[in-house]
């Protein structure tokens, strides 16, 4: 009795687990990236001009999500728009998402830490404290000069070009590394 009892506890949990990996992502990504909160699209439009996007321009989205801000830089800026996604849930969802509104925006399905990074003009990332530790670490080690635009979240020893309040209380923070 106490062994099925066992058993059935363990295939629930077993269960549980594989849900939250397909909805989260990955584990790893959700403890040590980012929740799947997206950036409002008035903050998006407001964070992208800022960064004065040119049609020649190569964007990426570091933890896409939605795919929200890849169509954004697509549609609205013209940009070569990329976003770089670990979770499949959220990979599937914005490949859709993408495919609905006829945007050129490619997803790619991957842990940004593991993608080559070199070709973007302009990243984009909404992160957290922590991921944008290990993030800075790892742009400093990348070769050639980007932009790179935050959002509500700092590096933590690399100073902004420029910090830019939102009426919404949060803030960018632009970055040339
Ligand atoms: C806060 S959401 C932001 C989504 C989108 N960039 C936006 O602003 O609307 C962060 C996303 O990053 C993804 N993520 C976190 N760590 C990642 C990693 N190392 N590689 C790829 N994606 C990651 C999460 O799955 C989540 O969808």
């Amino acid at each position: 009795m106490l062994l099925e009892i066992i058993l059935i506890v363990f295939i629930f949990l077993l269960f549980f687990l594989l849900c939250f990996y397909f909805l989260t992502g990955s584990i790893k990504a959700f403890f040590t990236g980012a929740p799947p909160v997206p950036t409002p699209k008035k903050e998006i439009v407001a964070g992208l001009k800022e960064v004065e996007i040119n049609p020649r321009d190569t964007f990426f989205d570091l933890g896409s999500g939605t795919g929200k801000v890849v169509l954004i830089a697509d549609k609205m800026f013209r940009a070569k728009a990329v976003g770089i996604e670990s979770s499949f849930f959220m990979y599937f969802f914005s490949k859709l998402n993408l495919f609905i509104k006829g945007s050129n925006g490619k997803i790619i399905r991957k842990n940004f830490f593991k993608a080559s990074l070199e070709e973007a003009d302009i990243i984009y990332i909404y992160g957290s404290m922590k991921l944008m530790k290990s993030l800075e670490k790892h742009l400093l080690d990348i070769s050639g000069k980007r932009k790179i635009i935050s959002y509500c979240f700092s590096f933590p020893n690399i100073k902004p070009i420029k910090k830019i309040k939102r009426p919404s209380g949060k803030f960018f923070l632009i970055y040339e590394i």
